[in-house]
């Protein structure tokens, strides 16, 4: 029996478009609208904790949605001391990691509320949010066998995904039967206490998830400590890098990186796309989530032909967006996580209008921390130095003659994460796709939205170490095979 996964299906979600199902979510959601939640460390141990703060609504920062306290290096020290792999055998790990995400679904309506209030989560994007982490949940709880754990695992987590690529990492290594560390983002840190409280109540011991909020320093706490085994990381590039020192100085030789990090991803759209299906597919991958994904389009490139009445439509596609408050059915785009990240992404922005390039902007609704969507003109993506979080789409036109060089071009920027291509011509789908370095290649739709369990989701070069998350080959990191074993 052995021979086979047991049956696991991808969560059936929300469809808000149904009243009765709609209603239900209002009626659950309603109780936590005023809710002021708490969280800080989750540990096996006492351990001495940082001064707590106040956290507030990104739409609306006057509105108090909880206190943290946060972790410091002391604590990681004690928590790292306290942990023990998690000594359940592989059916047993199945079943509590099922069992839990049987809890997440039932608890939706305050879940709902938590990525609405603390993350600024649109409707469309919590309802996605929830289904991922209970499917990464079941996926990898397929998964599980009697391959013996890595041993103590740190997984630090970004803040725009809080619920599901924080539960992905810590769901893949329980499932292998690690002892976790779960270090989330300082931005996100109700969310994350809330699904550590539904994985113990679904019965993962305290020794084998531990929860440890906090800053930059806190990771770097975590990953410089010798008693690590292994890190999974998701977030930037830069991060990343820091980590990656930071192991190789203080950690065993050999101790694995799984790190997904962030991307300058292109889309190209030549002249025999379908100009409606091409837009609907920009606007989703560019301005969803406020582009607050890794996966998001940054760089458009269109073809010279038909580039001008293009443009007018993808504007006019913009101007039908709407921004507003995260829990409202008609938003279309919600705030950006904090001020900071508004102020960097807006003063990006005014050096585009400086220079002139500034295509198309949005009016910014009055209160919170919102980011109109904008679109502005560039050479080419070689003209992009970074990742700009956010809803800030480029474009640039091409002749077609030039399509292998802006094919060279998006590869010699050194990330590889999502790619899209728009033309009707097949012998041009090959050729492209065959060309381009990047993780997730989409033909004729977004470049928005893996799902787990059928597109395992992950970067090359600069945008991540691999494997890719929701796919067969992740669980195994967290593993300790033959070869890791071997004497000498
Ligand atoms: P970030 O790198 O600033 O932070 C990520 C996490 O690392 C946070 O928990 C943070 O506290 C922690 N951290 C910061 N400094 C650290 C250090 N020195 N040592 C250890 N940990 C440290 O990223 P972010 O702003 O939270 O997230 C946005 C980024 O994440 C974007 O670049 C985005 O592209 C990337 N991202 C990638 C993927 C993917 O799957 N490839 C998915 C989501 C987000
Ligand atoms: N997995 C997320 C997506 O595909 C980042 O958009």
């Amino acid at each position: 029996t052995d021979l086979f996964l047991p049956e696991r299906r991808n969560s059936r979600g929300w469809d808000l478009a149904h009243r009765p199902t709609l209603a239900a979510v209002e009626l659950a959601r309603a109780p936590f609208v005023q809710t002021e939640w708490t969280a800080g460390p989750v540990l096996a141990t006492e351990a001495p904790v940082a001064a707590s703060h106040t956290v507030t609504n990104p739409a609306n920062p006057e509105e108090i949605v909880g206190e943290v306290t946060f972790a410091t290096a002391d604590t990681v020290a004690a928590a790292v001391a306290a942990a023990q792999a998690w000594d359940a055998d592989a059916a047993e790990r199945r079943r509590i990691l099922n069992a839990a995400a049987d809890l997440y679904e039932e608890n939706f309506g305050e879940i709902f509320a938590l990525l609405a209030r603390e993350a600024g989560k649109s409707v469309p994007d919590a309802v996605a949010e929830l289904r991922e982490a209970v499917d990464f949940l079941r996926y990898y709880a397929s998964r599980a066998d009697a391959t013996p754990p890595q041993g103590r695992f740190a997984c630090i987590s970004p803040w725009n995904f809080p619920l599901a690529i924080f539960t992905g990492q810590i769901s893949a290594a329980l499932a292998a039967g690690n002892a976790v560390l779960a270090k989330p983002a300082e931005q996100t840190s109700l969310i994350s206490a809330r699904a550590v409280a539904l994985l113990h109540e679904a019965g993962v011991p305290r020794a084998a998830l531990q929860l440890l909020p906090g800053e930059g320093d806190v990771g770097a706490a975590l990953t410089s400590n010798p008693g690590i085994d292994g890190v999974a990381f998701t977030g930037s590039t830069e991060t990343a890098q820091l980590i990656h020192r930071a192991m190789a100085e203080n950690l065993a030789p050999g101790a694995p990186l799984i790190a997904e990090t962030g991307g300058l991803n292109a889309m190209i759209v030549d002249s025999t796309a379908l100009p409606e299906q091409a837009v609907d597919a920009i606007v989703e991958s560019a301005f969803q989530s406020a582009g607050q994904r890794c996966s998001a389009l940054r760089c458009l490139y269109v073809q010279e032909d038909i580039a001008e009445s293009f443009t007018e439509m993808l504007t006019g596609a913009m101007d039908a967006l709407r921004l507003g408050a995260p829990w409202n059915l008609s938003t279309d785009v919600g705030p950006v996580i904090d001020d900071e990240a508004r102020q960097g992404i807006a003063s990006y922005i005014e050096a585009a209008r400086a220079g002139g390039r500034l295509i198309k902007e949005l009016p910014t609704p009055g209160r919170g921390h919102f980011v109109p969507p904008v679109l502005i003109r560039v050479n080419g993506i070689a003209e992009m130095e970074r990742e700009i979080f956010g809803p800030v789409l480029h474009i640039a036109t091409f002749k077609s003659s030039e399509l292998d060089a802006v094919v060279d071009a998006i590869n010699a920027t050194g990330y590889g994460l999502t790619f899209g291509l728009q033309t009707r011509i097949d012998d041009r789908v090959q050729h492209v796709t065959d060309r381009i370095h990047a993780g997730n290649v989409y033909v004729n739709r977004n470049q928005i939205g893996a799902i787990v369990g059928s597109q395992p989701f992950g970067g090359e070069g600069m945008s991540g170490t691999g494997p890719k998350a929701g796919g067969p080959n992740y669980l195994p990191r967290f593993q300790r095979h033959d070869a890791d074993n071997a004497a000498g």
